[in-house]
């Protein structure tokens, strides 16, 4: 393990945790049994003053959505584990979950104890077949050892589709409709909803549900004394592009970037140096000259970028950001669900215009047009991702306006490689690789 890598969420030795007898022999349930003897005000206001941050992008305060939910007088609330994991160069629910299912359930349950949810659910992709295995096994055990009544946490499988992630998104799913946002948020419109029971849900990412089990076992002093005020605890980082070392690595944060992408993941792996860094496909790009900058929610904010849920995409200089643009828009506009029209019509067309320019069919009407697509793309549609084709977009225009008007008129003078966009299917530790459609995912073919 390298000096900077703190593990909590992942054993330290990295060998899966394979029975609930184990789970519980390296202290886990204590913190379920600990909050089940808490009121849940005091349960609240324990992970308010823990200052625990969802991990699914935002870096929303769970304790918020908890009072939500728990101050809403409907008669049924659920709570909801987002275990989707669709955001490109992102891995670590999935490799969390393979190492250690149970500290998640865990952390459903404390959960759920907190809002006094009639039920939980976790949904993840039918694909994810790893990991769909090791929950349905954990809720057995779970059930056996009369945690839990039989069937209160539910596993439900969906689509293999960007939006499923999304949350309004998910409870369609849920529900049994197809991923496509709904109207309202979860507080609002909830899991299972009726004509007369709007059902109050708190919809959480796996990670951040995972923290709960250590923070309610090891208390909030102990939390607070990981990684920065602003967000505390560890974040599990997933490095891929043109590193040396692409892999999984759990840190407390306040790391900087530079330390991330050259500590961690070795640096370059060519002779170039790194030219941009992209925390998902919804941030502004990240340039070299902020790898200074702290890997924190506040701290990438700050400086105009986005933390997202830690999974970092690198570039080095032989990378044509013409192309990188490109074929982020396009994955941003297959996955638009066509309500919006916004988003329907705005991810395409500037997808459109970046074909002419990445052709060399382009002129400076296209970057003008891109621009005033991205000014179009207000908030005012169901979810967020035309503003993050907006904001991608804007951020790659604003760092590399000579790159885009060299496209202008002119084919492209980048070598032509493939560059795919890493939608990550597993980590191979021996190999050190990542595998995407099968196969291990090489250097090249970013
Ligand atoms: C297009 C889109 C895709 C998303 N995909 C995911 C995802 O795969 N996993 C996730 O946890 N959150 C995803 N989110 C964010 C969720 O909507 C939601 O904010 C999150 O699950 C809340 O969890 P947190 O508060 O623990 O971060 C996505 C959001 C958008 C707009
Ligand atoms: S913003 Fe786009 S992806 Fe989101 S609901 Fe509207 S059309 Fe669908």
């Amino acid at each position: 393990m390298h000096p900077l890598e703190k593990r909590i969420l992942l054993p330290e030795d990295l060998k899966p945790i394979t029975s609930l007898q184990d789970y519980a022999a390296r202290g886990g349930i204590k913190g379920l049994k600990k909050s089940r003897e808490m009121s849940s005000e005091e349960l609240i206001e324990l992970v308010k003053q823990s200052g625990l941050r969802g991990r699914g992008g935002a870096g929303f305060p769970i304790a918020i959505k908890w009072t939500t939910v728990y101050n809403d007088p409907s008669n049924y609330k659920y709570i909801v584990c987002n275990g989707a994991e669709g955001e490109p160069g992102t891995y670590k629910d999935r490799y969390t979950i393979e190492k250690n299912p149970y500290q998640l359930l865990e952390g459903m349950l404390i959960s759920a104890h907190a809002v006094k949810a009639h039920k939980a659910i976790i949904c993840t992709k039918e694909k994810y077949t790893p990991i769909v295995k090791r929950i349905s096994e954990a809720i057995a055990e779970f059930e056996q050892a009369k945690l839990i009544p039989e069937g209160y946490i539910e596993l439900v499988l969906g689509p293999n589709e960007y939006l499923l992630g999304e949350e309004k998104a998910m409870l369609e799913v849920i529900d049994g409709r197809d991923p496509m946002p709904r109207n309202f948020p979860p507080f609002l419109v909830g899991a299972r909803y009726t004509p007369t029971e709007n059902n109050p849900t708190v919809v959480n990412n796996a990670e951040t549900m995972a923290h709960l089990a250590h923070i309610l076992r090891n208390g909030v002093e102990w939390f607070k004394s990981l990684g920065t005020d602003d967000t505390a605890g560890t974040i599990t980082l997933s490095l891929c592009g043109d590193v040396k070392r692409p892999g999984m690595y759990e840190v407390e944060t306040g790391l900087t970037v530079r330390e991330a992408l050259y500590d961690l993941a070795g640096g370059p792996v060519g002779k170039h140096p790194f030219k941009a860094m992209f925390s998902g496909v919804a941030n502004r790009v990240m340039t070299p000259d902020l790898f200074d900058t702290k890997i924190d929610f506040g701290s990438m904010r700050a400086v105009g970028c986005g933390l997202g849920s830690g999974g970092f995409i690198v570039y080095d200089e032989s990378r044509c950001m013409v192309a990188v643009t490109r074929l982020f828009l396009h994955f941003l506009a297959a996955s638009s669900c066509g309500q919006c029209i916004p988003c329907n019509m705005g991810t395409r067309i500037m997808a459109g215009h970046l074909d002419n320019l990445e052709q060399g069919q382009g002129s400076m009407t296209d970057i003008e047009a891109i621009r005033l697509e991205c000014g179009r793309c207000t908030n005012q549609t169901r979810c967020f991702l035309p503003t993050q084709a907006a904001v991608l977009c804007t951020s790659m225009l604003d760092k590399f306006p000579k790159e885009f008007e060299s496209h202008a008129g002119n084919a492209c003078s980048f070598p032509k490689e493939e560059l795919i966009l890493p939608k990550l299917e597993s980590f191979d530790e021996e190999t050190g690789q990542f595998t995407y459609e099968g196969k291990p995912l090489l250097v090249e073919q970013f």
